[in-house]
């Protein structure tokens, strides 16, 4: 017998494609800058943190279900930050948190707004909750749009830095449109620890901006899977009856806390992928990339004369996976993810080859 799942799916998740994420090889010997993962090691006490869990005493702590809230995590974040615990709501990755807030705040038949190009999870978000999305394309300079031209949507979703520009809007323009939008901004900071500032000041002054964080990037933790939102206390109580009761582990919970509070750590890792993405950029403009001056940990580009796609399989038969980046209404780019100082040059010698001049 088969069943006919398509008279019992939702319409609308019949009708959406899904997210793709970017190709996970599983096997070793790939130089793998196609997902912005940190090239280095998490921190030697997250790792620490995350074995005592294992250990003997910690058994007892897996077979309890973990903290709901993350009550010891939000303590932490909190002191490092410089906002209340209360401020805080955890998730599993930051893409947990991104779905608790358009549950939260986006009704079905909704709309969310985004700038484009930027993180195309937001449209799969919309489409899953069963709301529109609109794009709105950025200002010269990578700037917001200003005047706001789609004031009143359910929530506008703001990548910074974006992703796959790398570029930063500043505070103080985010501060004189907020206003116009007329909704709730996300601040999705996913990238924040490789750039200047943060809107952190933006949730404490109470306006109406969330700031999302993910250890995906500058934590060096992807697999761990761990983010959080900070956000109104008010808005953090209603986003708690939309989560998960438990939609964070005891491992991650105390891999995660002792990840934050290890600031140090954060500061070298920060600082090596700078070089190397200064390095990365000045070799993609000698090969004769037309680059973004980027405030994250990976590069957008493309080349005169090479098309993005060939560039990519050209890599990928090197064993170097980067992301080929299409968006409607735009030419095609690669995007390629900081590495350590030999993946950066390695990448930059394969790109000599394949566009026909020395790195
Ligand atoms: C802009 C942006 N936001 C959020 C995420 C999700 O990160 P996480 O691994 O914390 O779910 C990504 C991941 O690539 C991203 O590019």
């Amino acid at each position: 017998m088969t069943t006919n799942w398509d008279q019992y799916v939702r319409p609308a998740i019949r009708a959406m494609a899904g997210y793709t994420p970017g190709e996970q090889p599983q096997t070793g010997g790939v130089l793998k800058l196609n997902t912005n993962e940190n090239p280095y090691p998490p921190s030697p006490k997250a790792l620490e943190a995350m074995r005592r869990v294992l250990d003997e005493q910690g058994a007892e702590r897996l077979r309890r279900y973990p903290e709901p809230l993350g009550d010891r995590f939000r303590a932490t974040a909190a002191r490092v930050l410089g906002v209340r615990p209360g401020n805080i709501v955890i998730g599993n990755g930051s893409d947990d948190i991104l779905t608790i807030l358009t549950r939260t705040l986006v009704p079905e038949g909704g709309r969310v707004l985004s700038l484009e190009p930027s993180y195309l999870l937001y449209g799969t978000l919309a489409s899953l909750q069963g709301a529109r999305m609109e794009e709105i394309s950025f200002a010269t300079g990578w700037e917001l749009p200003e005047p706001w031209p789609k004031p009143g949507a359910n929530l506008v979703f703001l990548p910074n830095p974006n992703s796959p520009s790398g570029t930063v809007v500043g505070l103080d323009r985010i501060r004189r449109v907020l206003p116009q939008m007329g909704a709730p901004l996300v601040l999705d900071e996913a990238y924040v620890d490789f750039a200047p500032a943060t809107g952190l000041e933006l949730v404490r002054e109470g306006l109406p901006v969330i700031v999302t964080r993910s250890l995906s990037k500058g934590y060096a933790l992807a697999g761990l899977r761990f983010g959080f939102a900070v956000a109104d206390e008010a808005l953090v109580r209603e986003m708690e009856k939309v989560k998960d009761s438990y939609n964070c582990d005891a491992i991650s919970l105390a891999g995660a806390e002792a990840a934050l509070a290890d600031q140090e750590w954060l500061q070298e890792t920060r600082a090596k992928v700078i070089a190397s993405r200064d390095h990365l950029e000045r070799g993609l403009a000698h090969l004769g990339f037309t680059v973004t001056p980027s405030e994250a940990n990976f590069v957008w580009c493309r080349h005169p004369r090479h098309a993005a796609r060939s560039l990519f399989d050209g890599l990928k038969a090197q064993n170097i996976f980067i992301r080929l980046m299409r968006y409607p209404g735009h030419e095609d780019g690669i995007r390629i993810t900081v590495g350590t100082p030999e993946g950066t040059q390695r990448v930059l010698d394969t790109l000599a080859g394949l566009v026909g001049s020395a790195a």
